[in-house]
């Protein structure tokens, strides 16, 4: 047997060795489906217009296809089926040399419309027949959320007069959401998406302020925007950018229903939010921020959820309390309460109101001295053992000059593989104070650098980004190494991206998939029967300055059809029908 065919009774099949290979590999007696790539259509009546090889598509052609660069998913069964359903993604960013014949050269108010449209989120509906799945066309459901799609803003923060903009002055209506990362399912049947790094959108104004320095405006991840689509421009708009970094809540079973960002979980460079429930029923919302030192949040909902669906429980995430983490050195944990007039949060120290504790989530956790992390992002939740997993997924400038260095929590300096934590939280999962420890280091043991080799038992990884526990306990890890290490230094004998299953009671970790060239592997989701399993591969063929060659466009992979890299999504499924990873 292979050396990680070993003791864990929850892992049922055989590793698979790292790969360097352009294409998908399960383990043996698995097969693997692309479903849902880049540029095909959702499945709009009467707008279902084809992708084109050449990225020849319009803007209107784009809103009405799968958008780019597929991240957090999740499957919502129809009738409780697991075999037809609908499939929820978030797009999370553009890659423009890929997107447009030409990549960003005649730069244009439709190039620009273009990209806004390639992000965002969809909704589709699948079904499998025989084994194979495909997407349902036309569906009802079908639905294309974009950077221009309009939001109802709902909380503390909603109309509040940061929120306010020449467009918008009731502060109540935004045009689109964006960096959507990690996905959430509600136990009353929504999906939650998080706004991760929106500041390098905008344009920043040539002198920031001390809120827009905090909140990182000065970034440009180089979209230009703000050229044909003034809002972008924060130095004409200098509220817009608040309006961004929220946690979206969308009703997938309702195609008119206008999708709503939850103020009341704060503003962060949110990775995503997962929903565990006390046991008097009321919610409670994780999120980790990611990026360097920044912070991870829980908010807890003052009501309790209600029986009925999506309708009756629209105003949940709207009042609660939000908390955010403080890790202390000896395996205990405090959840600090972001609450206006609490603390240091008064007017004195430039808190008005709840909004704008909210608004400026940053500001209030460092004012309550919250602990910088190591860019948290998933977390996972097993509701049977309590615990609760997030993945560190690396911060190179831990430990360095002018830094915060390590601590209990963040034990390595330059923490190039990255780590998960876990907590149980004491009494229920609403707690104000947890117990936790640093479940596993990643890294390679082979490693030249000691502090880079971790202490994962089984299969080596690095940068763990997405998390997910299935039904049967199992710790699903997915990672996140850049185009710029990926194969590389430290990470030369890690292969590609990959897909681990974890044992969390032995903490036996698994190879289960290995991604093409360049990709990341995000999100995963199953069938409610566990026989079929949905993971997204995001962009295969990443060039290592984030945007590929318009000029040669399948330069560093060929994934999934031989021409443009694409995400998409893979269905993994047991040759025999059995339950995936079992
Ligand atoms: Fe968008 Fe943190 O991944
Ligand atoms: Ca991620
Ligand atoms: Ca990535
Ligand atoms: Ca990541």
């Amino acid at each position: 047997a292979p050396a990680s065919a070993s003791s864990s009774g929850l892992l049922g099949f055989r590793g698979v060795p790292p790969s360097t290979a352009d294409t998908v590999v399960v383990p043996e007696g698995y097969v693997a489906q692309v479903i849902a790539a880049w540029g095909e259509p959702v499945g709009l009546a009467g707008h279902m217009p084809p992708w084109r090889s050449d990225a020849s598509h319009s803007a209107a052609d784009q809103a009405a296809q799968l958008g780019m660069h597929h991240d957090g998913l999740h499957f919502f069964p129809l009738e409780g089926r697991s075999d037809r359903g609908l499939l929820v993604m978030n797009h999370e960013y553009a890659d423009e040399g890929l997107l447009h014949p030409d990549g960003m050269t005649n730069w244009s108010a439709e190039k620009v419309r273009k990209s806004q449209a390639a992000h965002g989120i969809s909704v589709v509906e699948v079904e499998e027949r025989g084994g194979r799945w495909q997407l349902v066309r036309p569906s009802r459901y079908a639905r294309r959320l974009t950077a221009f799609s309009p939001f109802a803003l709902r909380g503390p923060a909603a109309g509040h007069p940061m929120m306010r903009t020449a467009a918008d002055p009731a502060g109540r209506t935004v045009l689109g959401t964006l960096n959507n990362c990690a996905a959430g399912l509600t136990p009353w049947g929504t999906y939650l998406s998080g706004e991760e790094n929106f500041n390098g959108y905008f344009a920043a104004p040539k002198q920031l302020d001390a809120h827009q320095r905090r909140w990182g405006l000065d970034a440009d991840w180089g979209y230009r925007w703000h050229a044909f689509d003034e809002r972008f421009d924060a130095a004409r708009h200098p509220h817009e950018p608040n309006r961004f970094g929220w946690i979206v809540e969308v009703d997938p079973f309702d195609p008119q229903s206008v999708p709503v960002k939850r103020t009341a979980l704060g503003r962060a460079a949110h990775e995503g939010a997962t929903v565990a429930v006390t046991r008097d029923g009321r919610a409670v919302v994780y999120s980790g921020e990611d990026a360097r030192f920044e912070y991870l949040y829980k908010f807890v909902s003052r009501d309790a959820i209600r029986p009925g669906g999506a309708k009756v429980n629209a105003e949940l995430l709207d009042h609660g309390t939000l908390y955010v983490a403080r890790f202390d050195a000896d395996g205990r944990g405090r959840w600090l309460p972001l609450v206006h007039g609490r603390g240091p949060l008064t007017p004195a120290n430039g808190f008005a109101d709840q909004g704008q504790v909210l608004i400026q989530a940053r500001q209030a956790s460092d004012a309550l001295r919250a602990t910088p992390m190591d860019r948290p992002e998933w977390v996972a939740v097993n509701a049977t053992t309590r615990e609760v997993f997030c993945s560190l997924t690396n911060n190179t400038r831990r430990g360095t000059e002018g830094h915060p260095g390590v601590d209990a929590a963040h034990p390595r300096a330059r923490n190039s593989m990255g780590h998960i934590i876990r907590w149980r939280e004491e009494g229920d999962f609403d707690g104000e104070t947890f117990t936790w420890d640093v479940f596993l280091l990643a890294g390679d043991p082979a490693n030249p650098r000691p502090e880079a080799q971790g202490n994962i038992r089984g299969d080596a990884f690095a940068n763990p980004d997405g998390l997910w526990v299935d039904a049967r306990g199992v710790l699903w890890i997915q990672t996140d190494m850049s185009a710029r290490v990926m194969g590389r230094g430290e990470f030369a004998r890690l292969g590609n991206n990959q897909m681990l299953a974890c044992d969390p009671t032995t903490g036996e970790v698994r190879r289960f998939l290995t991604g093409p060239r360049g990709a990341e592997i995000t999100g995963a989701t199953m069938t409610p029967d566990g026989t079929s399993m949905f993971v997204n591969i995001q962009h295969p063929g990443e060039p290592d300055n984030d945007r590929s060659d318009p000029a040669e466009p399948t330069k560093h992979s060929r994934w999934p059809d031989g021409g443009r890299p694409r995400s998409a999504t893979v269905v993994v499924r047991r040759r025999d029908g059995g339950v995936v990873g079992a």
